[in-house]
């Protein structure tokens, strides 16, 4: 049974592919800060369209990526688009469909050793227990290995309060908006169990130091 969001990610995959594209910067920018010239083994999961997995394969000299989604569609349309952008013989990209955290034995297993880095992008919110998903997580790591997640946290600020249209306070009822969605995508989630403390604090939970 998948323990995941009721968000239609087979709907959605096109979307990630055009998101995927234009991270693709912002995607490099992040893995040559989190990729050490060591890094062998890497694992981008809840990969959408595998964009952070790409750019992690840029940024390692030789190894493996493994790109691991939970919905057949979506690895499809990552599988897609690796071949598309993807030939270097020295570091394989290898799509994998997983659940985290039910099939994280199977993930563990496939990988056939411990990870020198994870990275989950947006993925972990959408699992009914995220403490269950982050200790998951952080098991697949060889030790001194690194868990990088890219989750929500406070509001950010763009606007001024009036963009001199429509009332003032636009991006105030944009956050309100979004945090309703929020609310109601967690709730809707089968069993869904909720994670009354912040991210460091589920980081240090699965036994990892910042
Ligand atoms: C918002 S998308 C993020 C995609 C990509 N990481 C990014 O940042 O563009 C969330 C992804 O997580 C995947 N996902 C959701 N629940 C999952 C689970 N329990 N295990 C693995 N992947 C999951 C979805 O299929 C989707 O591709």
């Amino acid at each position: 049974m998948s323990t995941s969001t009721p968000v239609d990610w087979t709907e959605l995959a096109p979307q990630l592919v055009d998101a995927a594209r234009q991270d693709q910067a912002w995607h490099l920018t992040i893995a040559r800060e989190l990729v050490t010239p060591d890094d062998r083994l890497a694992v981008d999961v809840g990969c959408g369209a595998a964009g952070m997995a790409l750019a992690i394969a840029r940024m390692i000299t030789c190894g493996r990526v493994v790109a691991v989604d939970a919905r057949p569609a979506v690895l499809h349309a990552a599988s897609d688009h690796i071949r598309a952008e993807w030939s270097d013989p020295r570091v394989c990209i290898e799509p994998l469909r997983a659940d985290i955290p039910t099939e994280t034995a199977i993930l563990r297993e496939t990988l056939g050793a411990p990870a020198d880095l994870v990275w989950a992008s947006t993925a972990v919110h959408h699992v009914r227990d995220q403490q269950a998903a982050v200790t998951a997580l952080a098991s697949l790591l060889a030790p001194g290995g690194r868990l990088a997640l890219a989750e929500g946290g406070l509001p950010e600020h763009h606007l001024p309060w009036d963009v001199g249209l429509g009332q003032p306070g636009l991006e105030v009822r944009l956050n309100a908006a979004q945090d309703r969605w929020f609310t109601q995508m967690r709730a809707e989630l089968p069993d869904s169990r909720r994670m009354p403390y912040g991210w460091t604090q589920a980081l240090r939970r699965a036994g990892l130091s910042p």
